[in-house]
């Protein structure tokens, strides 16, 4: 957990004053064994669903700083958007919508384990807009949720070409996509 996707920020230099807050920001989170376990899940078929939450995390801490907004809930929601543990391709295999059940999941799973405040709930439970349920009804939500995309975005694209053709076709046919 040392770099950002599509950042040339690292968290070893201990003068960056900008990352040493965000790691403080986060780092009770990434102690928890049973949110660790997101390690052993690949996302996007690039990375896994810890380091894509961190992604996220980082670019939403980022961006509501910048826009003077509650950056530790948005920090904080954007580590705990994804805290779900089954595995996307098995899931899908049951019908049920994974766009519906799976910030549920993770809010559910956030509360278990962390304080959740009004903020944070919102960017867990409304990730997904405009696919989904809910709509964002906070600015921090909206960001976390554009923050998601962004990073899917350089996560998917990661890829080489060849290898995201057939990706893009199976997307397709199941309609279905993770974020
Ligand atoms: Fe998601
Ligand atoms: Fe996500």
């Amino acid at each position: 957990m040392t770099k950002i996707i599509g950042s040339k920020q690292t968290f070893l230099e201990a003068d960056n004053e900008t990352a040493m807050e965000f790691l403080n920001t986060v780092a009770d989170i990434t102690r928890v064994p049973e949110y660790r376990k997101l390690m052993e899940y690949t996302h996007h078929n690039s990375t896994t669903r810890f380091q894509h939450c961190l992604n996220v995390a980082w670019y939403s801490f980022l961006w509501c700083k910048n826009g003077n907004l509650d950056y530790v809930s948005a920090a904080r929601g954007g580590m705990l958007h994804d805290f779900y543990l089954y595995d996307t391709k098995e899931f899908r295999k049951t019908g049920a919508s994974h766009n519906v059940v799976h910030p549920r999941q993770a809010l559910s799973n956030a509360k278990k384990y962390f304080e959740v405040n009004e903020i944070m709930e919102d960017c867990i439970l409304n990730h997904m807009w405009p696919s989904g349920k809910g709509k964002p009804h906070t600015v921090e939500g909206f960001v976390v949720s554009a923050a998601d995309k962004y990073c899917a975005s350089l996560e998917w694209g990661s890829k080489k070409a060849q290898q995201i053709v057939p990706l893009i076709r199976e997307l397709i046919g199941e309609g279905d996509e993770e974020q």
